[in-house]
């Protein structure tokens, strides 16, 4: 399966996207990054891993985010891309474009979604005193962190911990949660039914 990677900066999450994929029986590959800033980290990660990048700034278009998104859906497809993957990317994407990918498109949120839509998820999470939060990996609606989920992984809120140490704890568990979802997605193993997605076959 051929996979888009869209980041705006850091990148962790592409770079255990490309770990997942170097391994030779990972059902997928990396045929494009796109990032909507030049100097994201994440670009250097790619350059290293020998994987095509372009950036298209969303500041090339100013108020008019259908060229920015056309720009950025033509560069897609013109690299064969079948699954595209949210990996911090910080635009909120317009309801034609999440339709022009629609069940090709997915997300990873640091939160037990439906909890902590939006930003900030450790430090509401703190404050809201829940013992486990985690992140989640689903399939993107034009509504900002909803659709239908594909996998979680949960982690312990200890006692001590501030919003750094909760973060920490739970990209850990976003770098392994993300490329298993990928596999179950490129797997064929992972289907939307609804609002829900339904897995098929044992999962680990
Ligand atoms: C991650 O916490 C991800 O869940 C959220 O943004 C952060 C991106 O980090 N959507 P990175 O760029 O993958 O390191």
């Amino acid at each position: 399966l051929k996979l888009g990677v869209l980041i705006s900066g850091r990148g962790s999450n592409l770079q255990a996207l490309i770990d997942a994929c170097a391994a030779p029986d990972f059902p997928a590959e990396i045929a494009l990054v796109l990032s909507n800033k030049a100097d994201a980290f994440g670009l250097e990660r790619s350059a290293k891993a020998g994987i095509a990048t372009a950036t298209v700034d969303h500041r090339d278009y100013p108020g008019d985010k259908p060229a920015f998104e056309a720009t950025m859906d033509a560069s897609l497809r013109k690299a064969g891309v079948q699954l595209v993957c949210l990996a911090g990317f910080m635009r909120l994407l317009s309801p034609w474009f999440v339709g022009q990918w629609r069940d090709a498109l997915i997300n990873i949120h640091p939160s037990l979604l439906p909890s902590f839509k939006g930003l900030d998820t450790h430090e509401r999470a703190l404050a809201a005193g829940v013992r486990f939060h985690g992140c989640t990996v689903h399939y993107v609606r034009p509504e900002m962190d909803e659709g239908p989920i594909i996998a979680q992984a949960a982690v312990p809120v200890l006692p001590g911990d501030d919003a750094h140490s909760l973060a920490d704890r739970v990209l850990e568990s976003e770098h392994k949660l993300y490329p298993h979802a990928v596999r179950l997605i490129a797997e064929g193993r992972a289907r939307v039914d609804g609002d829900l997605v339904r897995i098929h076959g044992p999962v680990p």
